[in-house]
C-alpha cells in the first residue's frame, strides 16, 4: 500500500545525495556515509561563493564607491569623529561620577561588579533608594559607551590605510585607561568610596580626556618631524602651563577629599582643613591664569597664528568662568550644582589646554607617506604643494 520512500525520485537540490552515489569528482569511497559530510561541503561551497561575492569580489576592485563598508579603510573623518567621541564621552563619563558624589548615590550599587549581590542590574527591595541606585547604575554603564568610543577609536586608526603606527600606539592608551577606571571604579566602590580612591579615579579620567585630545590633534598632522610653529621657550611656556594644570587639578581633588561631598554619608574624610586646601588650589589657579596671560603676550609678540591664539584666548575665557563657578562654589557652602559644573570644567579646560600644547606644533607628512584618504587632506596637501612651488618660483 504504502510505497518505499527509497524509491522517490529525489528533489533536483538534493541531486547529488544518491545512496551510494559520489559527487562529481569526489573520490570513489566517499558512500553513502561520506556523502552526507560531503552534502554540507558541497551545500558551502554552493553558497560561499554567494556570501562572499559582495565583500571579495567587490574589495577586490578596492574602490571606495564598490567596496562593503566593513571593509573600507576606515576614512579621516570617521577616524577624528570617533576620537571626538571619545574625548566627550570621557569628559561626561567624569560629569556623571561627580553626580554620583554629590547626590550621595556613590554606594547606591553596593557591590561591584554586580550592582546588587546576586543582580547586576538595581533591585526594588534593595535598603538603597530607588533613586541613588538608577544614578550609579547609569554611571556604570556609560562605561560601555566610553569603551565603545575608546575602543573603536583604536580599531580604526589600526584599520586605517595607510596605518600610522605612532597614532595607534597612543590610541592604545584609551581603551587601557577605560579598563583600569572600570578596575578602579571597582576598588572605590568595595573600599567604601574612601577619598584616595575617589581623587585618582577622578584624575585619570583627566588625563584620558588629554589623550584623546592628543589622538584628535594627531589625525590632523602628518608623520613627518615635528616643527614648532613658535619660539622654544614659548613651547616651554605651554608645557610649564600644563605642568601646572596638572598640580591644580590634583589640588583639586584633595580639597573634594576634605569637603562634605564623599558619595556616602559615612565615609570618612581627608583630615586637613578645607581652608588651607582650598586657598592652596585657588593660587594654583591665579599661577596658571598668570602664566597664560604671559604666553598670551609671547604670541603676540612673535606673531602666532591666529588659529594658535584663538586657541589660547578660548583656554583664558574657560579657565576665568571655572575659576569663578570654583570662589563662588566654595563661599556659597559648594552647593551641588555647583560642583557638577565645577567637574564639567575642568574636563573642558584640559581638552582646550591640549588642544593648546598640541597646536604649538605642526607635521607634515612623513616622507613617502601618502596624504590621508579624506579629500580634506589631500586638498591641504595640495596646497601646500601649491605654496612650496610658488615660493620656489
Ligand atoms: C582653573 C581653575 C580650576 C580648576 C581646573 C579646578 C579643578 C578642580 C578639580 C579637578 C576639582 C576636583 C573635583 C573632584 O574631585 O570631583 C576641584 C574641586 C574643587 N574646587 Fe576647583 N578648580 C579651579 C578653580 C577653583 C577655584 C578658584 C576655587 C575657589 C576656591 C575652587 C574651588 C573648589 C572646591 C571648593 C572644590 C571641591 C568641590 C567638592 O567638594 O566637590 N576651584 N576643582
Amino acid at each position: 500500500m504504502f510505497s518505499s520512500t527509497a524509491n522517490r525520485p529525489r528533489p533536483r537540490l538534493f541531486w547529488f545525495w544518491q545512496r551510494g552515489q559520489s559527487l562529481p569528482g569526489a573520490p570513489p569511497y566517499a558512500g553513502s556515509h561520506g556523502s552526507k559530510h560531503l552534502f554540507a561541503a558541497a551545500f558551502l561551497a554552493h553558497l560561499r561563493p554567494r556570501l562572499l561575492s559582495p565583500m571579495t569580489s567587490l574589495a577586490s576592485k578596492n574602490s571606495p564607491t564598490t567596496t562593503a563598508w566593513f571593509l573600507r579603510a576606515p576614512s579621516m573623518r570617521l577616524q577624528r569623529g570617533f576620537a571626538l567621541a571619545a574625548v566627550i564621552s570621557n569628559a561626561l563619563i567624569a560629569v556623571t561620577g561627580a553626580v554620583v558624589r554629590v547626590t550621595g548615590s556613590g554606594l547606591g550599587c553596593p557591590t561591584w561588579p554586580e550592582c546588587h549581590p546576586g543582580s547586576l542590574v538595581p533591585v526594588q527591595r534593595s535598603q538603597q533608594s530607588a533613586l541613588h541606585q538608577a544614578i550609579e547604575f547609569g554611571n556604570r554603564t556609560l562605561t560601555g559607551v566610553v569603551l565603545i568610543a575608546s575602543l573603536g577609536t583604536l580599531v580604526l586608526l589600526w584599520r586605517a590605510r595607510p596605518q600610522r603606527r605612532s597614532v595607534v600606539k597612543i590610541a592604545l592608551l584609551l581603551p587601557l585607561g577605560v579598563l583600569f577606571q572600570a578596575l578602579w571604579g571597582g576598588l572605590t566602590v568595595l573600599t567604601g568610596l574612601v577619598w584616595w580612591t575617589v581623587a585618582p579615579h577622578m584624575l585619570v579620567s583627566l588625563v584620558i580626556v588629554f589623550v584623546a585630545t592628543w589622538i584628535y590633534q594627531r589625525l590632523g598632522e602628518g608623520d613627518g618631524p615635528v616643527r614648532y610653529t613658535v619660539p622654544k621657550p614659548l613651547v616651554t611656556l605651554v608645557w610649564a602651563t600644563c605642568a601646572v594644570l596638572l598640580a591644580l587639578s590634583v589640588m583639586g581633588t584633595l580639597v573634594t577629599a576634605a569637603g562634605p561631598h564623599a558619595g556616602d554619608e559615612k565615609t570618612a574624610r581627608l583630615d586637613l582643613p578645607v581652608p588651607m586646601l582650598a586657598q592652596i588650589h585657588a593660587d594654583l589657579m591665579f599661577l596658571y591664569l598668570g602664566l597664560l596671560i604671559a604666553l598670551g603676550v609671547g604670541l603676540l609678540a612673535v606673531s602666532a597664528s591666529p588659529a594658535l591664539r584663538r586657541r589660547l584666548w578660548w583656554l583664558v575665557g574657560i579657565t576665568m568662568s571655572q575659576g569663578l563657578i570654583g570662589i563662588v562654589q566654595y563661599l556659597t557652602g559648594v552647593p551641588e550644582i555647583l560642583v557638577v559644573f565645577h567637574v564639567g570644567g575642568a574636563t573642558l579646560l584640559v581638552a582646550a589646554a591640549g588642544r593648546l600644547a598640541f597646536g604649538t606644533r605642526a607635521r607634515a607628512a612623513a616622507l613617502g607617506e601618502h596624504p590621508a584618504q579624506d579629500p580634506a587632506r589631500r586638498s591641504q596637501a595640495g596646497s601646500a604643494n601649491t605654496q612650496a612651488v610658488k615660493q620656489s618660483a
